[in-house]
């Protein structure tokens, strides 16, 4: 989504760290860029629709600058084009903004009665003229953004330029995040960490309703009139994670980490014995009920997660959509843990859910891939995932290493519940071993999906079925196929088909079938044979050996057969790769989809 990036300094050099910022930035998604810099104590604006590249053809990034503020924007308020585009400029004010002022009409139509005149449809416009409209009656310019912070509704992450002090940057943030980054002689503010990770390593998060003024030697943190002692943190973060290595795509670079990602989520919790998973994670025993609350493909993670909590743990589990749990009428139990699962840890309504769960009084666990992110600081506890930096806008490492976690949950509760036997826990330990061999075989298979990406590229409609933990992973293919090829896809109980969908298969239609969850595998196969009766191309991916029928479909990739718990992270890496595939035939942007973005910060 949007992001930010903002510099102070004394190299004159703020035009080509702006540019570099927002370079770093590309992969959260966006549709316009600009930025704005003060040189010889004015304010310079440029900003172009489209693609960074765009701006910088218009841009002299030698031209002498100490400060200034730089965007992507990703349209809400307004299309987007290059009058939409961010920073906005009103009166003496100068704007970034990530976020959404929800009351920005009933402020805008105040503004035009006193006199202001918007060019933009955007919310951000109206922030620059009521912060011109606070200055002109007080000229403390902390005081008006502390008012600001009691006038707007919504959320927002604020870069700001005054044109009266050339030398001061300014920031505030509510529920979308924000970072000052410190180094010598030299500060920023940027959205995410990967805008300024080339610069500097120490940086203040800020929290909701803070505001700063910075300058290339002093950053001041306040909140509510007062200034705040704040910690100086430094980044872990390993910066070939930003490079593609080798590899034509960071989602097919991200996909082949995933052996890896297993590995460094799992080993900490799983060594010998089980006993690193009630050592290590709290008890998670004592909830007669869980709900997971996610967006995207966290759900899909989540509802993996439940099927292994149910079945491992007999523990009920519900999952919940973010953005709809959080506007329905709400049944949760004192004893009911709350699990919000999260790549970004910073996706709004998950986020939003999340403070729902808390302040209804509720146990909250984040199953968190960014470290210290928004909604890793509000959960009471938090597992995270090691998948590192996912730049590619689809998921692929991150939603395999949340399902992992929810596999190492239910295993922590059914192992302090006792009810994994000294066998069973050998298996698991056994699999959990032979899995990333497993994920690098299925890897070597690319001829395989290049194949099948050609058998369904002429096709407008794909159909992905399976029942249970398979519906899940169905749910999971069908987004990533829609998500970077553009391709018209539906995700279906098998059992379903025949109540509607099944209409809808003609000659030839694709349609993929997983079948790996032997509960439901026969049923799941008569399902297939209905659809292939009918006409449609099959698809099997399967991890059962059933030779003897080879009539229900027609072409058959094989995953191994491991214990259910991580058999779900064996096959998806055939659905990722099938997507992947597809989009590259297509010529699609695969890591960045049009109208994407990274990460949802904004309800
Ligand atoms: O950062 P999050 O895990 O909270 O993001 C949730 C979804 O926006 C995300 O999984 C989205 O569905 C992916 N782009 C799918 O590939």
């Amino acid at each position: 989504m949007c992001g930010i990036v903002g510099y102070v300094g004394n190299q004159g050099n703020c035009v080509r760290v702006l540019i570099d910022g927002l370079k770093r930035l590309e992969y959260r998604g966006y549709d316009s860029a600009g930025i704005a810099y003060f040189n010889d104590g004015k304010v310079n604006l440029v900003k172009e629709s489209g693609k960074l590249e765009n701006l910088s053809n218009v841009i002299d990034v030698e031209k002498k600058s100490n400060l200034g503020i730089g965007h992507t924007r990703w349209a809400t308020h307004g299309k987007a084009d290059k009058c939409n585009a961010h920073p906005h400029k009103i009166g003496k004010f100068t704007i970034v903004h990530n976020g959404i002022i929800e009351n920005y009409n009933v402020l805008k139509n105040k503004l035009i009665e006193k006199g202001y005149n918007f060019s933009s449809e955007t919310d951000t416009e109206v922030i620059c003229a009521l912060l011109d409209y606070l200055y002109k009656t007080d000229k403390d310019i902390l005081k008006c953004i502390r008012k600001l912070n009691e006038i707007l509704d919504g959320s927002y992450a604020l870069g700001i330029m005054c044109d009266d002090n050339p030398d001061e940057l300014y920031a505030v943030k509510k529920n979308s995040p924000l970072i000052i980054g410190i180094n010598d002689g030299e500060n920023y503010i940027a959205s995410d960490v990967p805008a300024i990770l080339d610069k500097t390593k120490k940086h203040i998060v800020l929290e909701d309703k803070d505001y700063a003024k910075i300058t290339k030697d002093t950053v001041n943190v306040y909140h509510d009139g007062k200034e705040k002692r704040v910690d100086v943190k430094s980044f872990e973060f390993d910066a070939s994670s930003i490079d593609k290595q080798g590899y034509d795509h960071f989602m097919l670079k991200e996909i082949h980490e995933q052996p890896d990602v297993f590995k460094k989520t799992t080993n900490p919790y799983l060594s010998e014995d089980l006993d690193g998973l009630i050592e290590k994670m709290p008890d998670f025993s004592k909830y007669s009920k869980i709900r997971i609350i996610a967006c995207g493909s966290a759900t899909h993670a989540g509802l993996i997660g439940k099927q292994m909590i149910e079945r491992y743990a007999n523990v009920e589990t519900l999952v919940d959509t973010a953005s709809e749990f959080r506007y329905n009428k709400q049944f949760l139990n004192d004893d009911e843990l709350v699990i919000v699962v999260s790549q970004s840890g910073e996706t709004a309504d998950t986020l939003e859910a999340l403070k729902i769960a808390k302040k209804n009084g509720n146990d909250t666990l984040g199953i968190i891939n960014e470290k210290g992110s928004s909604i890793a600081r509000e959960a009471k506890i938090v597992l995270y995932t090691e998948a590192g930096k996912e730049i590619a806008v689809a998921t692929t490492k991150a939603y395999s290493a949340q399902v992992a976690m929810l596999s190492l949950i239910a295993l922590n509760i059914s192992y302090s519940k006792n009810l994994v036997n000294k066998k069973e826990i050998a298996e698991i330990l056994k699999d959990a071993k032979s899995l990333p061999t497993h994920m690098e075989e299925l890897l070597q298979n690319e001829e395989v999906y290049k194949e099948i990406a050609n058998q369904i590229k002429e096709y407008n409609d794909v159909f992905f079925i399976g029942r249970s933990l398979d519906y899940a992973l169905a749910m999971e293919g069908s987004l990533k196929l829609k998500e970077i090829s553009y391709t018209h896809s539906e995700a279906y109980a098998a059992g379903e088909l025949k109540h509607g969908t099944i209409s809808l298969i003609e000659e030839g239609t694709p349609v993929v079938a997983i079948v790996t969850d032997d509960n439901v595998a026969s049923k799941t196969i008569s399902n297939i044979k209905e659809v292939k009766s009918r006409g449609a191309n099959v698809i099997y991916i399967t991890n059962r050996n059933d030779e003897e029928d080879q009539t229900f479909y027609d072409s058959k990739i094989m995953v191994p057969k491991v214990n259910d718990l991580f058999s779900p992270l064996l096959t998806v890496i055939p659905l990722q790769m099938i997507a992947y595939e597809l989009a590259k035939l297509k010529g699609c942007n695969i890591d960045k989809p049009k109208n994407l973005a990274k990460s949802v910060t904004v309800e």
